[in-house]
């Protein structure tokens, strides 16, 4: 195991009717920004419950923070936080509200233009925010991780500032979400155990384990959810499971891949598909191209996960890609880039941009631009 330093101070707020906590979580005396999305949060009362739960507060709305949010809508935002001086943010929405949230937080303390904030890659600094989340998914809600995309441009990019003060989760928000967005969900979260997991073998007993009771809580959850989204224990998993998977508590003292994040982030950017759904396409296709990189882990994996004891090692490393773009299938997801109507031209794109970039991904830091290629070649 690697040295590390934990400290992941966001207090979590969980459970049915949660929000009208609001008034004893948040500072007194504060100028408060409330961010939204797009109005998923009027369909199942979310709205209503924080608005009641804010009476008598001093707070203005800010509405429209787009899924992928972008720097464009968010500098909007930010000028007029700045000129209301607010000092305390609430994002209530998805992960998306929530990163966009964290850019506004970011850049009401720096003086410059708020992509800027994006390309370094870290804030110096952030007023105080929390949330209300929508939508278990990203674990943006317990991590201090966002990521931003800028639409003249076609890119997306992740930062990262300082954690949220609290995060409200009520299981019962996710009773609206629509079965794409639930897919998608339940994809994101298996990649973001995938991205710490599936590294190299023998770091950690301890991570491994508890990386591999989230997959399989994703596993056996995904098919219930399919037939009753409105299982109040069902959808706590879902959520807290979310949240766990990208919290910091997996990754102490290990190594960690994110290439298939940063490639799907690409394709995203160029082609505007769903985070998770991107996820779906690439995380097959890097298992194969780097097969005897991670041949220990997978194999690992697929006994452990998947209960694949028998064959040669070939044919065991073949079966758990087979399970893992399988059950991508079982979600109702895409799982090649074909059916995404993308070809070889954005294949040479992602190859030319992460070339400009000079990025070299992975826990073996060789997923260049060519592997990258290579990778989604082997996803067509
Ligand atoms: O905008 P509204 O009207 O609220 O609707 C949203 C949106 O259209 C809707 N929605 C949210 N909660 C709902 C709901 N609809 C019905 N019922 C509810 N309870 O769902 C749509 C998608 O929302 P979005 O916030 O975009 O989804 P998600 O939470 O998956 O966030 C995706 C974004 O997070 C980034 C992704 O790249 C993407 O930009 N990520 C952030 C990470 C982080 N901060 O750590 C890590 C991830 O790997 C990821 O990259
Ligand atoms: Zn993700």
């Amino acid at each position: 195991m690697n040295n590390f330093i934990f400290q992941n101070p966001t207090k979590l707020v969980f459970g049915k009717g949660q929000i009208s906590r609001l008034p004893q979580l948040i500072p007194a005396g504060r100028k408060i920004m409330v961010t939204y999305g797009g109005g998923s949060v009027k369909a199942n009362g979310i709205y209503d419950q924080v608005c009641a739960a804010l009476q008598g507060m001093d707070y203005i709305e800010f509405w429209g923070i787009e899924p992928n949010p972008t720097v464009e809508t968010l500098r909007k935002a930010i000028a007029i936080g700045k000129e209301r001086g607010i000092d305390f943010l609430l994002a209530v929405g998805g992960g998306s509200v929530l990163d966009g949230t964290k850019l506004i937080a970011s850049a009401m303390v720096y003086d410059g233009d708020p992509w800027e904030i994006v390309t370094q890659g870290k804030a110096s600094g952030a007023i105080p925010y929390a949330s209300v989340m929508t939508l278990p998914a990203t674990g943006s809600e317990m991590n201090s991780g966002a990521v931003i995309s800028r639409t003249e441009t076609k890119e997306k990019f992740a930062f990262y500032t300082s954690y949220p003060q609290f995060s409200i989760l009520d299981p019962e928000a996710t009773y609206t979400l629509p079965d794409n967005q639930i897919a998608a969900a339940l994809a994101d979260i298996f990649v973001h155990v995938m991205e710490q997991y599936l590294t190299t073998t023998g770091q950690s007993r301890v991570m491994d384990r508890w990386a591999e009771g989230l997959l399989m809580t994703v596993i056996e959850i995904a098919p219930k959810i399919k037939e009753n989204r409105h299982d109040y224990d069902l959808m706590c998993d879902f959520m807290l499971t979310a949240t766990l998977a990208l919290n910091d508590f997996i990754r102490m003292g290990i190594s960690e891949d994110w290439a298939t994040h940063m490639i799907g982030h690409e394709l995203t950017a160029l082609h505007g598909i769903t985070h998770g759904a991107s996820l779906a396409i690439v995380l097959p296709g890097t298992m194969k191209v780097l097969r005897e990189q991670k041949k220990g882990k997978i194999l690992q994996y697929g006994e452990r996960v998947w209960g694949i004891d028998r064959g040669t090692e070939q044919e065991r490393v073949k079966a758990a890609i087979e399970k893992t773009e399988g059950f991508f299938r079982s979600l109702g997801l895409d799982t090649r880039l074909g059916q995404a109507g993308i070809g070889d031209r954005t294949i040479d794109e992602i190859q030319a941009r992460f070339e400009r970039l000079g990025l070299s991904l992975g826990e073996g830091g060789n997923v260049t631009g060519k592997v990258a290629a290579d990778i989604l070649r082997s996803c067509k």
